[in-house]
């Protein structure tokens, strides 16, 4: 049995990227690990949020991570403002990053070019990150490709920390899934898909009406081929849907492009919207039971409880090997 953490940050309506890339690995996971999943509120402030809407994301997010099959009697689920040595280790491993590491980062590159005002923590973002996983021993982490940078500087921490202080963390493992690691926005297919993004029709969020999701899938950039080939060069746009196509019910992509060889794009389309609704009106039913329930807060305490000690413990074994406080 391994250690597996993971966390999503609550800035936004989930979109199916974040379930194709992440959630869904999770699930699998938790039936034979041990599994810690984090709502990062901390994280989501490093870009202005406004405070009643991240209330309302945090338990939206709680929400969906239990609707899409987070199951609290195997996995812990909880919100990492909660767990204070999130933050306390972060400062730790601040003061072994570098400021190059931190600046190669292409996160902060994309989210802070023109831009005014960008916040230090988000400089210093990737440094929390690594408290996160670096707190449970974790051993494999599950996310999209998009993290593979930061998870590679927490590797690096780790065994900076370990070789000039003494072994305190677990080296951790990176783990995407192999269809759907980056999914693309819908209509500009060179990017990735983003809850973040401004232009609504870029992206599917996992609670959005069946009419509004085949609306945008119908919309999707594409090209004036006709044909539905994957070619993630040239046909940008069709080999985004054949990936959510795909990781939605578990076909190849080859057989899809079989399947749709003499049909055009708006039975392809049309059938993709089908494969996507499938898989999310179930989690939008359990989600709507949920939301308002006590059991959350329930669910949202036991986590606090149990990540919090272990957490602790490698904090105590991190400040010692620092020489930080007292004996
Ligand atoms: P965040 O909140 O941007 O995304 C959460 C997870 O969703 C994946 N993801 C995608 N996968 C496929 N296609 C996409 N278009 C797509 N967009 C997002 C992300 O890779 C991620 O797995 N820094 C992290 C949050 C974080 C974290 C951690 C993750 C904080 N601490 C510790 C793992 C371990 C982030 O911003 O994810």
């Amino acid at each position: 049995m391994k250690t597996i953490f993971s966390g999503i940050q609550p800035s936004g309506t989930l979109t199916i990227g974040n379930y194709l890339g992440a959630i869904r690995q999770f699930v699998q996971l938790q039936n034979e690990h041990d599994c810690y999943f984090c709502i990062v509120d901390n994280h989501a402030i490093t870009v202005p949020q406004d405070p009643a809407t991240l209330q309302h994301n945090i338990r939206s997010l709680a929400a969906i991570y239990l609707a899409s099959g987070i199951n609290p009697e195997k996995s812990t689920l909880f919100i990492q403002s909660e767990v204070s040595a999130h933050t306390q280790l972060s400062w730790m491993l601040q003061s072994i990053s570098y400021m190059g590491e931190l600046e190669r980062m292409t996160q902060f590159k994309d989210k802070s070019s023109g831009k005014e005002g960008v916040s230090s923590a988000l400089f210093t973002y990737p440094a929390l990150m690594a408290a996160d996983i670096l707190l449970y021993q974790t051993n494999i982490v599950p996310v999209g490709d998009d993290q593979t940078q930061h998870l590679e500087l927490t590797r690096n921490l780790a065994q900076r920390f370990n070789n000039r202080y003494k072994e305190t963390f677990a080296v951790p493992e990176i783990r995407v899934p192999e269809v759907g690691a980056r999914i693309m926005s819908l209509q500009e297919p060179q990017k990735k898909m983003s809850k973040s993004d401004e232009n609504e029709k870029g992206f599917i969020s996992m609670l959005d009406s069946p009419k509004k999701i085949e609306k945008k899938i119908k919309s999707a950039v594409t090209d004036s081929e006709g044909i539905v080939k994957f070619d993630k060069e040239n046909k940008p746009g069709i080999s985004n849907l054949l990936t959510i196509y795909a990781s939605c019910t578990g076909d190849s992509i080859e057989s899809l492009e079989e399947k749709y060889k003499d049909r055009g794009y708006g039975e392809f389309k049309g059938d993709t919207a089908k494969a996507v609704l499938h898989l999310l009106e179930p989690i939008q039913d359990k989600y709507e039971q949920l939301i308002n329930s006590n059991e959350l807060d329930q669910i949202l305490d036991q986590g606090t409880k149990k990540a919090t000690e272990t957490a602790n413990k490698t904090l105590k074994k991190a400040y010692q090997a620092m020489g930080l406080g007292r004996k």
